[in-house]
């Protein structure tokens, strides 16, 4: 039996790992959650699963002590004093954004395995964490996930890596188009079913770019061995090249049940007909394309922080995470979102990552010059 602690439970992907969980009641055993400020979806949570012991609210004191035998608690301090009373066999990490840093830094430091969804965590402490799966990190992102399942164990046979990418609601438009989208457009995804921020993400092609810096975060990659392919389709989730030639490619149906349940069940497979790939039993396409890098300048900023490195890195995932509330609060354009974060990677000067004080400056940075940028200031 593993014991489950999940952050982030009321969420897409806290929804996700709840259901994987209960399909598995004989091996997986769900023993604390958390949430920002949803009281009440958390309480049904634990309505669910007696056997969670505590529960976490990060963004209000909770108006209860407990149900039943889940004591209820507020803030950083008591989820990691959880942590520490009742250590889990896996931390399943999916708050988003950068700002909870130093709550992953502080989990990974106790030794914990974390199955990680949140890629920014992952992007701006690069330096201080690659290669990450040796450190205990289990990718649940399904691209890093479909790399993590087809990679071979001697990492020098690896050609490239293909992150593949549906491309998002704005395939095939140009800059004129983008011009005037709205945040209900932009966070209408075709294929998959997500959170805000990473829907917009994926509009953007940010979280394509983020995902080239997280697949090097994760597994030491150089940057000119990892690239990109628009699949609209959705049927592959990444494919990795030999040097022998021979192409490996991951695919399956569109769902993040299937890199949870991997990360929770790892090294084992667990049957899971819900999960099965219909479209091995009909006909099916494929269709691969270079992605458009002049609309979509995001994959281009991403190669330019990693070779500036240091700083950068905190300073892209920074932007990108305030450019989007920007965008959603209607204060900037959609192509404002791409364009003030080159503008900002491009003229950093960075400095070394050896500490969190390094990133704390680059996220302070950035968000003193973003102000400017976006005349807010
Ligand atoms: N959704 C996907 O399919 C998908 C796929 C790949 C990767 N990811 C990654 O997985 C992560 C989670 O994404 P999601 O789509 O599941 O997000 P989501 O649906 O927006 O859910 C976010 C969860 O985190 C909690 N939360 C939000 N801000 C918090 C904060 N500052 N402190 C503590 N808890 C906070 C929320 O609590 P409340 O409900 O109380 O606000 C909620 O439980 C992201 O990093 C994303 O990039 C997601």
């Amino acid at each position: 039996m593993k014991r489950i602690v999940l952050l982030g439970a009321t969420g897409s992907i806290g929804t996700s790992t709840l259901d994987i969980i209960k399909r598995f009641p004989d091996r997986l055993e769900l023993i604390g959650v958390s949430a920002y400020v949803q009281e009440e979806a958390l309480k049904e949570i634990v309505n669910r699963f007696p056997s969670c012991r505590w529960a976490v609210l990060f963004g209000k004191s909770p108006s209860i002590n407990r149900v039943g035998k889940t004591r209820f608690f507020h803030g950083q301090t008591a989820l990691l004093d959880a942590l520490r009373d009742y250590p889990p066999d896996i931390v399943v990490f999916a708050i988003p954004g950068g700002g909870v840093i130093e709550l992953f830094f502080s989990i990974l430091d106790m030794n914990l395995p974390i199955a990680m969804a949140n890629k920014e965590c992952l992007v701006m402490g690069l330096d201080l964490l690659m290669p990450a799966v040796g450190r205990n990190i289990l990718p649940i992102d399904s691209e890093q996930s479909a790399i993590w399942q087809i990679i071979p164990d001697r990492i020098s046979d690896v050609k490239r890596v293909v992150l593949t990418c549906s491309g998002g609601p704005f395939f095939g438009k140009g800059r004129d188009f983008l011009r005037d989208v709205t945040p209900e457009m932009a966070l209408r995804h075709p294929r998959w079913q997500m959170g805000k921020k990473v829907s917009l993400d994926s509009a953007t092609l940010m979280n394509k770019a983020l995902e080239m810096i997280e697949a090097r975060a994760l597994f030491g990659f150089d940057i000119d061995k990892i690239s990109v392919l628009v699949h609209p389709q959705a049927h592959s989730h990444s494919m990795v090249e030999l040097i022998d030639g021979s192409v490996f490619i991951q695919a399956g149906i569109t769902d993040m049940r299937l890199p949870i349940q991997y990360a929770l069940s790892f090294p084992e497979r667990w049957e899971n007909p819900e999960l099965s790939f219909a479209g091995l039993d009909n006909a099916f396409s494929w269709d691969f394309y270079h992605p458009d890098r002049d609309t979509f300048s995001s994959l281009d900023t991403a190669i330019l922080a990693m070779k500036k490195g240091g700083s950068t890195l905190a300073v892209f995932n920074t932007a990108n995470d305030i450019l989007g509330d920007l965008f959603l609060n209607g204060t900037i354009g959609f192509l404002d979102i791409m364009d003030i974060n080159y503008r900002l990677v491009d003229r950093h000067s960075p400095w070394p990552v050896e500490g969190m004080e390094d990133i704390r400056r680059a996220i302070d940075w950035t968000e003193a010059e973003i102000y400017k940028e976006a005349r807010l200031g």
